[in-house]
């Protein structure tokens, strides 16, 4: 009997794959609850759990293209009978660019600063902001490996860098070529599959950017509404770090945005992601989850794992707002690379944050 070596995120990248009415994917649509699969010897039954019955079509599609998997013998199509209030569905966990809320703990909405005009993002795509409190603890480096993790699963993905003054994304996807401009609109460059847009694009020899107030909501409109973006279904923003104006101009601008929290292991740094998560709740934005990143660090030819940076500081800030840590990103020691920090998708990195993709668009089941 040969080993099994299908896997649920392999009929998750099918699921990714497959577009209905409108061009969606069936991810995206955020009717799928979850994926089961049962091993029987070297032949695998799959049960695709959706929230309601799917079109004879597409349910139709749905078992073609994943009994296409080799080793599959069965696929099941299954109305998922629980409806878990507590644990809302996929895709509206994550916000949606039409102004509906995502799930997680609602928290009041308390607006103490005008609210601008929300800009028009492109429609359909979901939003994660990824956020923290501290600066340096590894948001834009998080935000581009879930962004390309997000493209490897097969969404159609952008990024937007909406940190204006630290703008740092197209290094770190190691992007060399800028924008192209059509009719005066901007098209953005792709890197590992994702649309990317960052003021770097527009900023020559690295000067700083001294702009702010309205400048600032003007310069993100234009990101959002200005640029041809390839109808994405998962936007991608890299916020600017910290608790201050700036961040809240920024976390205001995308309300729709669901926020993914990062902290390292370090107990200030997670007392400060906490704060930076109490202000998105207070905006009433949702938030999704924590990454611990420089969680440990593997060393020596045994991989022993040692923890250089503490232990705790995610579950603290995750305890502290209701939430889960999503993922732990070890430390990597390795040469600085200018041409980018994209973890290889077969590395245990480029694993993790497979992982974390999934975990953000497909219902997991907890025990
Ligand atoms: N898991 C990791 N292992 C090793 N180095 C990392 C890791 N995560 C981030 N770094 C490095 O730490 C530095 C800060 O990361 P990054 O720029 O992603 O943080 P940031 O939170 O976006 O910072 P800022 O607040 O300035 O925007 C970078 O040099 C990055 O390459
Ligand atoms: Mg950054």
């Amino acid at each position: 009997m040969g080993e099994v070596s299908l896997q649920k995120s392999d009929v998750l990248q099918v699921l990714a794959g497959l577009r209905l009415l409108g061009g969606k994917s069936l991810l995206a649509s955020g009717q799928v609850r979850d994926v089961l699969l049962e091993r029987h010897g070297d032949r695998v039954h799959v049960a695709v759990l959706v929230g309601q019955a799917l079109p004879d079509d597409v349910e139709g599609q749905v078992k073609e293209a994943v009994g296409r998997l080799a080793a599959v013998a069965t696929v099941k199509v299954v109305v998922s009978s629980e409806e878990r209030r507590d644990r809302p569905m996929a895709a509206p966990r994550l916000g949606t660019a039409t102004g509906e809320k995502a799930g997680g703990p609602p928290g009041p909405r308390v607006s103490f600063r005008p609210q601008p005009p929300l800009p028009k993002a492109p429609p359909g795509a979901a939003m994660i902001a990824v956020a923290s409190g501290k600066g340096g603890v590894g948001k834009s480096t998080v935000a581009v490996n879930l962004a390309v993790a997000l493209a490897r699963l097969g969404l159609r993905t952008a990024i937007l860098d909406a940190d204006v003054y630290g703008f740092g994304v197209p290094m770190l996807v190691g992007l060399e070529e800028g924008p192209r401009l059509q009719d005066r609109k901007i098209i953005p460059p792709r890197a590992h599959g994702v649309q990317v847009m960052s003021m770097d694009f527009f900023v020559r020899d690295n000067r700083a950017v001294v702009w702010r107030g309205p400048m600032l909501g003007k310069t993100l409109r234009q990101f959002v509404e200005d640029v041809l973006w390839d109808d994405p279904e998962v936007m991608v923003l890299d916020l600017p770090p910290g608790t201050g104006d700036v961040a809240l101009d920024v976390v205001q601008f995308f309300p729709q945005a669901a926020q993914l929290l990062v902290t390292t292991p370090d107990p200030y740094a997670a007392r400060v992601a906490e704060r930076a998560g109490r202000m998105a709740l207070e905006q009433g934005v949702a938030l999704r989850g924590v990454v611990e990143n420089m969680a440990y660090l593997r060393c020596g030819e045994a991989g022993e794992v040692i923890y250089p940076f503490g232990r705790g500081g995610g579950d603290a800030a995750a305890h502290a707002l209701g939430v889960d840590v999503l993922a732990r990103i070890p430390w990597e020691l390795k040469e600085r690379n200018l041409r980018g920090n994209v973890a290889h998708p077969a590395s245990e990195v480029g694993k993790i944050y497979r992982q974390l993709a999934e975990e953000l668009f497909v219902q997991q089941e907890r025990s």
